[in-house]
């Protein structure tokens, strides 16, 4: 039996929220009501807060009832709970707003890093948004990887949050003029999450402007922010990483004549195809929007451009995965023809587990290709987001270098040698160095 969704379900009762909390083996679910449909949230955080939503009949219903209620989509929530098993979350929450056509879910892995951090926020990481017509379960795989990629990022960044993602299906926001309702209900998902976060694809960084300015504190990265938009940041981090492969595995951090292979050209992906240009590297692109070609064309200078399939197998030094996710799997990774891989995408194995990945590392270490987990070196992202966030008067990119480079450039280093000395892969030690301090068995 397929069932229903577990949003439908959600929506059918007249209900707006989910939780799904694990602890163990077991799982602990509720469902409940929290505000009224006809509630204005364009209202919110000036004329109510967080938890002051208007609810003229508030519902909260405790494991066994809640399971009765969504027995339609029991085995929709089946899947759920053994996704989170497998990737060891501790939560899922869902926040349906029918009215606006908005399903925001947000997916926690693991809150350790930022129990009593002294901040509202006590966990970090990107706000995607999804179509509205996707099937819900691509929707959570999406963001149960994606978060459980952030607590080892903000592990790996050494800021203190734990790891989650908010996903969202929802049509485009629009900004001109500001879809007031639909922008607050975004953000008391954010606030009642205890979540600071960032644009990711989907959203822009003119919306996280339009969402802190009126609405939230707890989103980081637009672009009238101090540090502007965090593509850059994150760029330079891969482009460090990268030098000190090149200085570990050819004897020199000298790229010049070298060829890179860069998979999409978006806020990360052009700057560190700058970087790379400026380096000396000959490039071949892909990008399935063309216009994005075309800016890096004008900008860079000329370049081989092949279509968004063969990117992945073309004879390079250097593969830089900068687009979507799940880009490794068993047959591309027997494809590749290059001699290293590192870019900004997140998750870019297709693994929904630690042992998933490690096994595909494991496939692309056996091909002589060098290859660490995205999470250890694309993190400048969340390093300048936490810099905003901590330091609002006066964020400075000056104080996150120090880390930037120690973090990218000599942990990269470190667990290349470490890699070496040991024969493991650098994707196993990296799990290792941070799973004690996640408290992962
Ligand atoms: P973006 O949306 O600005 O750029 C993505 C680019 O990839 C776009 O130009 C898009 O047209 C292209 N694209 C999409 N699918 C493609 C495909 N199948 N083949 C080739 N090109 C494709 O996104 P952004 O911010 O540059 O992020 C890129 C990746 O890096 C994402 O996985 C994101 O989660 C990750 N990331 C981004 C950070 C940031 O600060 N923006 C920080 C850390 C990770």
């Amino acid at each position: 039996m397929r069932g229903r969704e577990i949003n439908e379900a959600v929506i059918r009762r007249g209900l707006t929220t989910l939780e799904l909390l694990r602890a163990g083996a077991s799982f602990r679910l509720s469902l409940r009501r929290e505000w009224d449909e006809g509630v204005d949230f364009a209202g919110y955080a000036r004329d109510f807060s967080v938890d002051q939503v208007p609810c003229a009949d508030p519902i909260a219903l405790g494991d066994e009832e809640a399971r009765g209620v969504l027995a339609e989509a029991a085995p929709a929530l089946g899947r759920l709970e053994s996704l989170m098993r497998a990737g060891g979350h501790e939560m899922v929450v869902l926040r349906a707003h029918a009215g606006l056509g908005v399903r925001a879910w947000l997916h926690v892995h693991s809150s350790v890093l930022g129990r009593n951090n002294g901040y509202h926020a006590i966990r970090a990481g990107g706000i995607r948004r999804h179509e509205p017509g996707e099937r819900e379960e691509a929707v959570l795989v999406d963001g149960l990887n994606l978060g459980r990629a952030m607590s080892f990022k903000n592990a790996a960044a050494e800021i203190p949050f734990g790891g989650c993602k908010m996903t969202v299906q929802s049509a485009p926001v629009a900004l001109a003029p500001p879809d007031e309702p639909r922008l607050g209900f975004l953000a008391y998902c954010i606030d009642a999450g205890h979540f600071m976060t960032g644009p990711d694809m989907g959203f822009s960084p003119q919306l996280a402007d339009v969402l802190r300015a009126r609405f939230t504190r707890n989103i980081l990265g637009g672009s009238r922010g101090a540090l502007g938009p965090t593509g850059a940041p994150t760029a330079l981090g891969c482009f460090l990483a990268i030098q000190e492969v090149a200085r570990w595995k050819w004897g020199s951090a000298d790229l010049g004549g070298r060829h890179a292979a860069v998979q999409g050209l978006g806020a990360v992906g052009l700057p560190l195809a700058r970087h790379l240009v400026e380096a000396g590297m000959r490039l071949t692109v892909a990008d399935t929007d063309p216009a994005r070609i075309a800016a890096a064309q004008s900008e860079l200078g000329a370049m081989e451009v092949v279509s968004p399939d063969r990117i992945l197998s073309i004879p390079c030094d250097l593969l830089s995965p900068c687009a979507i996710g799940g880009v490794l799997d068993e047959a591309s990774i027997d494809a590749l023809r290059c001699e290293m891989i590192y870019g900004s995408a997140n998750n870019q194995l297709r693994a929904f587990s630690e042992e998933e990945e490690k096994r595909l590392a494991e496939r692309i270490a056996a091909r002589g290709i060098v290859y660490q987990p995205d999470w250890t070196h694309n993190t400048a992202g969340v390093m300048a987001g936490f810099e905003e966030y901590a330091h609002p008067d006066d964020a400075s990119l000056e104080r996150i270098l120090p880390r930037l480079e120690r973090v990218c450039r000599d942990g990269t280093r470190s667990l290349l040698e470490e890699a070496a000395r040991t024969g493991r892969t650098p994707t196993a030690i990296a799990y290792e160095r941070v799973r004690e301090r996640l408290r992962i068995p």
